[in-house]
């Protein structure tokens, strides 16, 4: 896996697990483009890192991704890695109406149906690229579901399937696919769920994630499981009742 001079479009970067993978290519000598909703956030980015790149773009706009594609093909002649890491996370209580439907649509087309539109407007780039890779965000959730976040659950195990699908697809093209299975890391994401006292379960740094990230990711791995993930992956096949009932310890917490 080529380590570094590469272009790289990592969306969502400007906070937790995608900044950490930002400064990691970033500090070997990679060329980072980091995407995010909220202009303030990314220009603080900036401000603290001059070389990455930014740009205000939201990965369910249609136009807006389409329009970042033709600008990083204008701006770097396009990119040879795409990280698709931008996401969310609603806690949800389904019996009792803490469902709002909206935001579990929104989650959907974030954590899910984005992806596969990234995928769609930078796929011509991959292809020219001679070194391409695309890396997928899901969660050690997608092998054993989070009940307080079932929506979440469910858009990480469609792309984890999703992912393993694409890999046989792309690989004729050239186009390297790595799947990222992060478990519970210390973001503003994972802020809030009501998470089981368990040492396993402690969050990771995502400076620690993206230092797991790297190793894995020069050494060629494709599904790469750091921390509990590893676990959850085994269990979940071994033992699927039992792994379930220790991640879903504690009672759902009223989201109303
Ligand atoms: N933290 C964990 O415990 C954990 C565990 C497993 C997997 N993950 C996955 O890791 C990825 C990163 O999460 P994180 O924990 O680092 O969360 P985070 O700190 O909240 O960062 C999420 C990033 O995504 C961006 N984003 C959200 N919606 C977007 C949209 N529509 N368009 C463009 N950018 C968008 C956010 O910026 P704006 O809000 O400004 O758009 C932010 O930069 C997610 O896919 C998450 O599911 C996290």
């Amino acid at each position: 896996m080529k380590q570094s001079k590469q272009i790289v479009l990592i969306t969502g970067g400007s906070s937790g697990i995608g900044l950490a993978l930002a400064e990691k290519f970033k500090e070997n000598d990679n060329t980072v483009i980091i995407t995010g909703r909220n202009l303030s956030k990314l220009e603080t980015v900036q401000k603290d890192f001059p070389k990455i790149q930014i740009f205000q773009s939201d990965v369910t706009n249609d136009a807006d991704v389409r329009m970042l594609a033709d600008d990083i093909q204008e701006k770097f002649g396009g990119i040879d890695i795409l990280i698709n890491n931008a996401g969310i996370m609603n806690l949800v209580d389904a019996g009792n109406g803490g469902n709002d439907l909206q935001k579990q649509m929104q989650e959907i087309e974030i954590n899910y149906n984005s992806p596969i539109r990234l995928l769609h407007y930078f796929l011509p780039q991959l292809k020219k690229s001679k070194s391409a890779v695309l890396v997928n965000v899901s969660s050690g959730l997608a092998y054993v579901p989070f009940a307080q976040a079932p929506t979440y659950s469910g858009t990480k195990s469609a792309i984890h399937f999703w992912t393993k699908g694409i890999r046989l697809q792309l690989k004729p093209h050239n186009i390297k696919v790595v799947e990222l299975l992060p478990p519970v890391v210390d973001t503003p994401l994972a802020h809030g769920a009501d998470i089981a006292e368990d040492d396993n379960l402690k969050p990771m740094p995502p400076e620690k994630l993206a230092d797991i990230f790297w190793k894995d990711f020069i050494k060629g791995k494709e599904e790469i499981t750091p921390g509990i993930s590893k676990q959850l992956k085994l269990m979940g096949r071994l033992a699927p009742k039992f792994i379930f009932n220790q991640l879903n310890k504690k009672p759902i917490p009223n989201y109303n």
